[in-house]
């Protein structure tokens, strides 16, 4: 085979691979092995040699514009690869705007923070205050500066689970009540405050008691604050919160730190009074306790009972939400189960 019949046969087996190659790697290692310096087209050129000064010219032409001719085809090759590349690259990161989003599960507060808030927001358009008490608390403002003295026997009414013989998780809000008193500055205007806040009682949980529960405790102190204060009070929240048409009555009870001291009942939001399941065919819901501060209260906490007079109450929030949702067991409120707190959605 003469050296132009080598370089042609060289081309036409380069070109096919060049055509054949699937890929850049692949493409340039027939560079390499075709165009290097090691590969054919170097032999042949160096070959030359050995050839007449008249053949030198023309072979030497020739495998040069063979040379060229595969380094374009190689060039095009490359450029075709690269395109390719490129396109499967756009194509797999390609989004598609028209696919449906994500859906997000959406959360809400829970039935009893949405409670707590909307009493808070019928107190503070009174002008009351909110205040935040302590879970855990002392013996001290828990019990004695609520005028009950260690041995008293009201202390059985609240089954206490103590951290240390002074220390207790509280029983009741009742003692923000000794920690406001003490603080407040008449000269700036009445007390007048709810603190709405977790209470703890040993207790055996069932649908109606738990271990742990909610109060909201309100106070009001000033000169000449009377029973009808406590009542009209109690009365328009009463109406806020089940509705316009709802009547209040009190009953005598007993609380330590009140005096006197009385158990709230609201006409039943459901029947009207006529007796249903609600209010147990009575047609009043008992829903709080209440009464004028003791006079030993305000003493202990350095305010002359001479001069002022208050009220307190207690509300428990877990049976608001009860009632008013037909929820039928407290400890759905303590399991966090997402299926019950997900029904309510609130505004
Ligand atoms: N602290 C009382 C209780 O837990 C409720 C209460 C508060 C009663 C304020 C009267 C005044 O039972």
């Amino acid at each position: 085979m003469s050296l132009q019949e080598k370089l042609e046969a060289l081309k036409t087996e380069t070109a096919a691979k060049i055509a054949a190659a699937s890929d850049l790697n692949v493409l340039n290692q027939i560079r390499v092995e075709t165009l290097g310096k090691k590969g054919p087209i170097t032999e042949v050129l160096r070959g030359m040699k050995d050839l007449s000064a008249e053949e030198r010219p023309k072979v030497g032409a020739f495998a040069n514009e063979i040379r060229d001719e595969l380094t374009a085809a190689i060039a095009t090759k490359k450029a075709e690869l690269e395109a390719a590349a490129l396109d499967l690259a756009l194509a797999k990161e390609a989004i598609d705007v028209t696919l449906p989003g994500k859906q997000i599960p959406q959360g809400n507060r829970h039935v009893l923070t949405q409670i707590l808030e909307e009493i808070e927001d019928i107190f503070v358009g009174m002008g009351y205050q909110v205040i935040e008490g302590n879970e855990v608390e002392s013996d001290h403002y828990n019990f004695q500066r609520m005028n009950l003295p260690k041995d008293h026997p009201a202390r059985d009414m609240q089954d206490t689970f103590y951290i240390s013989n002074e220390v207790l998780i509280r029983t009741h809000t009742s003692p923000v009540q000794a920690r406001v008193m003490e603080k407040h500055d008449f000269s700036q205007g009445p007390l007048r405050m709810i603190s709405p806040g977790k209470v703890f009682r040993r207790d055996t949980d069932d649908a109606t008691h738990s271990h742990q529960f909610h109060q909201i405790e309100g106070l009001v102190i000033d000169k000449n604050v009377t029973m009808a204060d406590l009542k009209g009070t109690l009365e328009v929240m009463m109406k806020k919160m089940f509705g316009a048409d709802r009547k209040i009555r009190l009953r005598p009870s007993y609380f330590p730190f009140t005096e006197p001291s009385v158990e709230v009942d609201v006409s039943c939001f459901k029947c009207g009074g006529a007796g249903c399941n609600v209010c147990k065919h009575t047609g009043w819901i008992e829903i709080l306790g209440a009464g004028m501060v003791h006079p030993d209260v305000l003493t202990m906490s350095g305010i002359d009972p001479e001069v002022y007079s208050g009220f307190a109450f207690g509300l428990g929030p877990d049976r608001v939400a009860m009632l008013r949702y037909g929820v039928n067991d407290i400890r759905n409120f303590y399991q966090n189960d997402v299926r019950f707190l997900s029904q309510f959605k609130g505004e």
